[in-house]
């Protein structure tokens, strides 16, 4: 979740961006930022988990900074006994909750630092959450292999190229499998990411496309986000094979007070901060 959403700064940097990176800003479409995941995450896991671990659970299924818990929101089905595959898992809390109820779930993150979180989630709960580190753009299971896969915030709004994340969705799952995943909802991108009313004023193009990126001292991007806007969602899983089924836009739930990032109460009760889509193959 970001827009240096969970886990960023934001298109006007605001709030301030990883204190160590020599440029934060917007970078011109194309600009490198493959090496960009898989780092940032690592040296950010400790933290991000200390950070909302508290708010997204050790063992619970949480969507969105809204706070929309699958086992309100259901859209993944019945889950008992299915093959499920979660993607960009970060500690697996969402992977934990689903093999609590019966799920033959398995959690990928292209970070290992983040998923040796989540052994230090399951040494605390003596539970055993399957992970396995892959990227989403190339994950190692065979075709035809889970009948959901899912993904709260990760890998997509990280990397450049998502229409390879949902064709290697549509490669593993069965035909008629369910794909359901979370991120920034797209209109948020014309915003500043602040949670208060100055992050209610638009202040860039919608259809702006450039990268939100850091740099080092070397100019080695270090954290990316990609902006889609919803057309180009829908165009990309189209293209991978898929029908979309529903697209949820949570709302901000009354007495829901926490902020995090650009989200918030403020915001929350004017614009959408999440989009999920639902789709089967
Ligand atoms: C905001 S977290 C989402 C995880 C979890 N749902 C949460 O809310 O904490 C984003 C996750 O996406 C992962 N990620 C980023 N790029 C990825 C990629 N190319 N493949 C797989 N995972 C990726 C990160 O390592 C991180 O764990």
């Amino acid at each position: 979740m970001t827009q240096r959403s969970p886990g960023g700064p934001g298109p006007d940097q605001t709030p301030a961006p990883t204190p160590s990176a020599a440029f934060a800003g917007f970078a011109e479409e194309g600009v490198d930022t493959r090496r960009a995941g898989r780092l940032w995450w690592d040296q950010n896991a400790a933290d991000y988990v200390a950070e909302h671990g508290s708010f997204l659970g050790a063992d619970d299924f949480c969507w969105c900074p809204e706070g929309l818990r699958e086992s309100e929101a259901r859209l993944l089905g019945d889950v008992a006994g299915r093959r499920v595959l979660e993607i960009g898992a970060g500690a697996a809390q969402c992977s934990r909750w689903l093999v609590a109820q019966g799920a033959r779930s398995v959690a990928t993150d292209v970070s290992g630092g983040m998923l040796a979180q989540s052994l230090v989630l399951d040494a605390h709960l003596g539970t055993t959450t399957p992970v396995v580190q892959a990227d989403a753009r190339a994950l190692p299971f065979a075709d035809d292999s889970f009948d959901v896969a899912f993904t709260a915030f990760g890998a997509i709004p990280f990397v450049a190229d998502a229409d390879q994340v949902h064709r290697e969705a549509a490669r593993v799952l069965r035909p008629g499998g369910r794909w359901v995943f979370s991120v920034t909802h797209p209109v948020r991108w014309a915003f500043p990411d602040d949670p208060t009313t100055r992050g209610l004023t638009a202040i860039r193009p919608y259809f702006d496309r450039r990268p939100y990126v850091e740099t080092d001292d070397a100019g080695i991007v270090t954290y990316a986000e990609h902006h889609r806007t919803l057309g180009d969602h829908v165009g990309e899983l189209v293209a991978a094979g898929f029908r979309l089924e529903r697209l949820l836009e949570p709302t901000w739930p009354p007495g829901h007070d926490r902020v995090w990032g650009g989200w918030g109460p403020v915001r929350g009760a004017v614009l959408p901060g999440t989009a999920i889509f639902v789709c089967t193959l």
